[in-house]
């Protein structure tokens, strides 16, 4: 009777939170919250970029929202609407006769792509506890995962505090991927985020999109919709390749791309990640210009101010947004 107990009580503690390293649950940052963030770009432009952002998410809802800029883009995630979901995204854009006409966007789930509720956090279930450390003066854990993908391998890390009941949520402090090319034997990539304000309360209706809006579809090509309409989802994602690898093959079929050694093609593909990271994250600034990708956008920082006497060239006008 005794044993049978005792294994019972073991089922329930394996299925309930199974231990990790020191015997340490993975974090668990609860099934709704609010945060914001500040995404760090060290290796964009001349001083690197810093963005602003805001996250809302209902796993339960099915749904999330996420604001940029402080809100000068906003973008809503909705599960349950239409048959796989939708994706609306709400921003500035620059025509040739308006300078930051607001302009409605949505790209639809399908079935094999089914939109779900954007998190701020990656998911923690492959990373492993690596260590106690202070976090801007808070004594937090640190979660570690590795991943390798051809020459790629990415670290990342996130910095949490673990609540003091055990009913309460862990709060994030800090995220770092840092990617090592192991064909160039260097250090290539890397960006942060900031999370500050994390709390478990949101109000419902900051998830409803405006009523009476006249949605586009995103301007070609369609390997960036996900990246326009999802911004967040590549840089908390520890998939290997991400929505940005992927337009690199459309980007080097447009502009007849052929490099002449496996080498080129890796220095290429890291200069062409950190131009499209500037390039969309400039532009959800809301500025009154707008930045594309061009034939530039495999190119050095050195190369490209020779090519352009030091200057950016801001891309023609969209054709979508005439
Ligand atoms: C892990 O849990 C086991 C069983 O509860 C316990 O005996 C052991 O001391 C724990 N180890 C640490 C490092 O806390
Ligand atoms: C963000 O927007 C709000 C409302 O429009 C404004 O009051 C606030 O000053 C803005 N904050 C920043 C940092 O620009
Ligand atoms: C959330 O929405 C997606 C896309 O429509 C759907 O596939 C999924 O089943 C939904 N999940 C829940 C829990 O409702």
């Amino acid at each position: 009777m005794w044993r049978l107990l005792a294994g019972f009580v073991l089922l329930l503690c394996a299925a309930d939170a199974v231990p990790v390293g020191e015997n340490r649950t993975v974090p668990d940052f609860g099934k709704m919250y609010h945060v914001k963030g500040e995404l760090n770009l060290p290796y964009s432009g001349d001083s690197g970029i810093k963005e602003p952002f805001e996250v809302w998410y209902d796993l339960e809802g099915n749904r999330s929202r996420i604001d940029y800029h402080n809100s000068t883009v906003r973008t809503f995630l909705t599960g349950n609407d239409l048959d796989y979901g939708v994706i609306y995204k709400i921003t500035p854009v620059n025509t040739e006769t308006e300078v930051q006409a607001i302009k409605y966007f949505q790209l639809k789930g399908t079935k094999e792509d089914p939109i779900r509720p954007q998190a701020a956090l990656p998911d923690l279930q492959d990373f492993e506890f690596e260590k106690m450390e202070d976090y801007a003066g808070v004594q937090c854990e640190v979660w570690k995962k590795v991943t390798q993908a051809g020459h790629k391998k990415n670290t990342y890390r996130l910095w949490v505090k673990r609540p003091e009941g055990s009913d309460s949520p862990a709060v994030p402090y800090h995220f770092e991927m840092e990617g090592f090319n192991t064909l160039l034997e260097s250090y290539n990539d890397k960006y942060m985020i900031d999370y500050s304000d994390f709390s478990s309360q949101t109000e419902s209706d900051i998830f409803t999109p405006p009523g009476g809006m006249t949605c586009k579809e995103f301007p070609d090509p369609p390997e960036e919709h996900q990246i326009l309409a999802n911004p967040l989802q590549d840089y908390v994602s520890t998939s290997p390749v991400s929505h940005a690898h992927r337009l690199f093959g459309s980007f080097k079929e447009k502009f007849e791309r052929q490099y002449e050694s496996e080498k080129e093609h890796e220095e290429r593909e890291n200069y062409f990640l950190h131009t499209l990271r500037h390039v969309h994250s400039t532009n959800r600034a809301g500025l009154s210009f707008s930045l594309g990708i061009n034939d530039f956008a495999d190119k050095s920082a050195a190369e490209k101010a020779k090519r352009t006497g030091g200057l950016i060239i801001p891309d023609q006008i969209k054709e979508d947004t005439k």
